[in-house]
C-alpha cells in the first residue's frame, strides 16, 4: 500500500468518504428527525470533584475568569430591541453595499437563476439569514451543553470557575439569537445534519479534553471568524450590537480553550496527538460541509446538487468559506497539533485550502481587543447614578 492510499483510507475511517470534496456523499447526510423536539446523547463522562481549591493556580485561567464576570451583559436590556427591522430592507441594503453570493459576471445562463428577478433573490437572502441565524442558535445550544459538561468533567478549579461563567455566556447567546430569529426574522430552520453530527460527536466522547477541541477550538472558532465577517458586512445596527457583544465573549471562550489545552497536551504522547489532530480535522470538514446550506436551496425549490456545485465555483463563496477557518488554523498551530507527528494536519488543512492563515493572530491573546467591559461598566455606573 501506497503512503497515498492510506491517507485515503484514514479519512474515510474518519468522515466516512475518501473525498472530501465528493458532493454525492455531503449531500447524502440529511436531518431526518426535523420534527423532533427533544434530542437524547449520552456524555459518556466522568464527573471530576477536585479537592484542591487553590485559586489562581493557573493564572491565565483565573484573570480570564476574572473577566468574565466584569463582562456580564443582559441580553434583555443591553441591547436596542426597540429596533425596528425590515428584512426585505436589510436583505437590500446589504446585497447593494456588499454584492451578492455570486459575482456579476459569472454566466448564470442555462441555471435556474437565470430567471430570477429582484422577489426571488430577496427571497433567498431572507431564507439564508433566517437559516444562518438558526443554525447559530443551535450552535449555541451545542455551547452551553458542552461548557456544562467541562465543569463537570476538567481536574482544575481555575477552568470550573471560568466554564462557569461562559455557561451563562451561552445561555445568553441562545437567548438573544432565538429572540431575533422570534422578533425581527421570518422563520426557524432546524439544525444542519452536518453540524448536528459534529455536536453529537463532540458531546459523546469521554475525554474532556475533546470538548474544549470540539467546541471552544473548532465550533467557536469558527463562529468566531463567522460572527466577524456578518458584523462586519450587515446594515442592520441591532444585529450588529448583538454580534459585537455575542463575539466579546466568544473571543474569551477561544482563549479558554488555547489556554487550557496548551498545558494539557504536554502531557500527551504521540498517538493521543495523532487522535486530536484526526478530530480536529473531521471538525473542520463538517463545518464546511454545514456552509453549502442544503436546506435553503432545497426551500427555495432549486435541485440542491447543481445549485450547491455552483455555488462552490462562486469565487465569493470560496473566499468566504476560507475566512471561516482564520482563527482556527493559527489556534491548532499554537496548540502544536499542525505540525505533530510529521505535520499530518497541515497536510489536511492544506487539502481543504486554509492552510494559509497558519501565522494570523491566534486567540490566546487578542480576546482583549474584543472585550466591552468598559462599556458594560459605563452602563452600571450610569443605571446606580
Ligand atoms: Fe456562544
Ligand atoms: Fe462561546
Amino acid at each position: 500500500m501506497t503512503s497515498t492510499d492510506e491517507s485515503m483510507s484514514s479519512t474515510e475511517s474518519i468522515i466516512g468518504r475518501s473525498d472530501i470534496n465528493d458532493l454525492e456523499a455531503i449531500l447524502s447526510v440529511t436531518n431526518t428527525e426535523r420534527d423532533e423536539v427533544i434530542h437524547i446523547v449520552a456524555d459518556n463522562a466522568d464527573a471530576i470533584f477536585t479537592w484542591d481549591y487553590e485559586k489562581g493556580a493557573r493564572p491565565q485561567l483565573n484573570k480570564l475568569y476574572e473577566k468574565a464576570k466584569r463582562s456580564q451583559w443582559n441580553g434583555e436590556t443591553d441591547l436596542p430591541w426597540d429596533t425596528e427591522v425590515d428584512q426585505e430592507k436589510v436583505v437590500m441594503e446589504n446585497s447593494l453595499a456588499n454584492g451578492g453570493i455570486f459575482t456579476q459576471d459569472m454566466d448564470m445562463s442555462g441555471t435556474p437563476f437565470a430567471k430570477w428577478g429582484d422577489k426571488e433573490w430577496i427571497q433567498l437572502g431572507c431564507e439564508s439569514q433566517n437559516w444562518t441565524l438558526s443554525q447559530f442558535m443551535h450552535g449555541e445550544q451545542g455551547a452551553l451543553i458542552c461548557t456544562a459538561k467541562i465543569v463537570e468533567t476538567v481536574p482544575w478549579i481555575d477552568a470550573k470557575y471560568y466554564a462557569s461563567t461562559q455557561v451563562m455566556d451561552e445561555a445568553r447567546h441562545v437567548e438573544v439569537f432565538a429572540k431575533y430569529l422570534d422578533e425581527k426574522l421570518s422563520g426557524h430552520y432546524p439544525i444542519n445534519a452536518h453540524l448536528g453530527m459534529l455536536l453529537d460527536d463532540i458531546v459523546t466522547d469521554s475525554r474532556w479534553d475533546m470538548t474544549y477541541l470540539g467546541m471552544q477550538i473548532m465550533v467557536e472558532g469558527l463562529a468566531l471568524a463567522a460572527f466577524g465577517f456578518i458584523h462586519q458586512l450587515t446594515t442592520e445596527p441591532l444585529l450588529k450590537q448583538l454580534l459585537r457583544y455575542v463575539m466579546s465573549d466568544e473571543a474569551r471562550h477561544v482563549a479558554f480553550g488555547v489556554l487550557s489545552l496548551k498545558e494539557h497536551y504536554q502531557e500527551l504522547n504521540g498517538a493521543e496527538i495523532r487522535e486530536r489532530q484526526e478530530f480536529a480535522f473531521e471538525a473542520a470538514v463538517r463545518m464546511r460541509d454545514r456552509f453549502l446550506q442544503q436546506e435553503v436551496w432545497e426551500r427555495m425549490g432549486l435541485p440542491v446538487k447543481d445549485t450547491v456545485q455552483l455555488v462552490m465555483n462562486s469565487p465569493e463563496r470560496e473566499l468566504f468559506q476560507q475566512m471561516l477557518f482564520t482563527k482556527i488554523v493559527p489556534n491548532c498551530k499554537k496548540l502544536g497539533l499542525l505540525d505533530a507527528g510529521d505535520g499530518w494536519l497541515r497536510t489536511k488543512f492544506g487539502e481543504l485550502g486554509v492552510i494559509q492563515f497558519e501565522d494570523w493572530a491566534d486567540t490566546g491573546e487578542e480576546y482583549d481587543a474584543f472585550s466591552i467591559e468598559q462599556e458594560i461598566a459605563a452602563k452600571q455606573a450610569g443605571s446606580v447614578a
